[in-house]
């Protein structure tokens, strides 16, 4: 598994900069020697109106960063596992452009391959992001759906073999695509109306792929419903949260962060993994919000101690997280000072350097 070291270590934060949570590094010590709060003391609301009574401007807490991943030789083998399913996907597609039939067994000998991986390696999904990008970004969306698919399956307790069918029904969602002109393949967002349509028309196009193939219900179901959403907004049935299949609603979640970051990538913008959670937190009511809540707690966790490059170029250290904007959190900057970015409506985190 994938280990992350915290190093425990102190940070000095203005007291409006505290919120509930947050542990006291150092005993906090009155003018004439008195202890008012001992080291170790997690801050509550009430602690915080306190510290303000007793005029006390500056506090030592523990920070949560934490150095950078120890690479296990699982996530190496992870890396070479996933690199090699973006040749096979990409490969997959051209044979399915060329003669419409889905190499089944290809696609099928690599979710396995991804869901295994991501069973023996944990949380893989700052990895994706590692690599540098193919020319068609659906190969490496198509992969990295199947390994967050995979992730969330592991991480809601699914068995294995459930894992690996999640795997492959992420790995498959937009096979569809293969069917589309490749000028609206890519930038949604900016599509006209009419290629648009046309572009949803990939949702039916996968299914027709997969309806005859020797392949689960649940499976082809998490194709053909992956961009459905529980108020009905989705595409192409409209159909109501009790409708669409549990396969299908996570891989709407791996979808929604993945595309966020892969595919619908301005040139002029870089999206963050802080960003790609605050698209999950705004889709959380569209989309499944148990699969969300659970997928953006976990890769919460993953999140502090990152150095990270804001908006203004400055470098700096993610030392506490705002769980509800995470590109807005607490960070420590070269120089040592701290700022609570959402104090700033004009900062926030671009991007991940380490
Ligand atoms: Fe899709």
């Amino acid at each position: 598994m994938t280990q992350r070291v915290t190093t425990r270590r102190t940070v000095q934060l203005h007291v409006d900069q505290l919120v509930p949570g947050m542990e006291l590094s150092q005993d906090l010590v009155s003018g004439d020697g008195a202890v008012l709060a001992g080291a170790g003391t997690i801050v509550s609301s009430h602690t915080i109106n306190k510290l303000r009574n007793w005029q006390i401007t500056t506090v030592n807490i523990v920070s949560e960063a934490s150095v950078n991943p120890i690479i296990s030789r699982e996530v190496e083998q992870f890396v070479n596992s996933y690199n090699k399913s973006v040749s096979v996907v990409q490969r997959a597609f051209s044979t399915l452009r060329d003669n419409q039939e889905v190499p089944l067994e290809a696609f099928t000998a690599t979710a396995d391959e991804l869901a295994s991986g991501v069973q023996a390696a944990g949380n893989v999904v700052d990895r994706l992001y590692d690599l540098p990008p193919c020319d068609d970004a659906t190969f490496q969306h198509s992969v990295n759906v199947g390994v967050i698919a995979a992730l969330i399956a592991t991480w809601m307790n699914y068995p294995p073999e459930v894992v690996n069918a999640v795997s492959l029904a992420g790995l498959l969602h937009d096979v569809g695509k293969s069917q589309l002109p490749q000028a609206i393949l890519h930038r949604t967002n900016l599509l006209p109306p009419n290629d648009y349509d046309h572009y949803k028309q990939h949702v039916r196009y996968g299914f027709e792929l997969v309806k005859s193939l020797d392949l689960a219900d649940s499976v082809k179901a998490g194709i053909a419903q992956h961009h459905e959403r529980n108020d009905r907004s989705g595409y192409p049935l409209s159909l109501p949260g009790e409708k669409i299949h549990p396969y299908a609603k996570i891989v709407a979640v791996a979808d929604i962060y993945d595309e966020a970051l892969t595919i619908n990538r301005e040139p002029s913008t870089v999206y963050s993994p802080y960003s790609g959670l605050e698209m999950i937190n705004d889709a959380k009511h569209r989309a499944d919000p148990e699969i969300c809540l659970l997928f953006s707690g976990r890769m919460l966790n993953f999140l502090s101690g990152n150095i990270v490059a804001l908006n203004d170029g400055r470098e700096a250290r993610v030392v506490y997280l705002n769980s509800v904007s995470p590109s807005r959190s607490i960070v420590q900057l070269t120089s040592g000072a701290v700022l609570d970015l959402a104090d700033d409506p004009e900062l926030r985190i671009h991007h991940v350097i380490r």
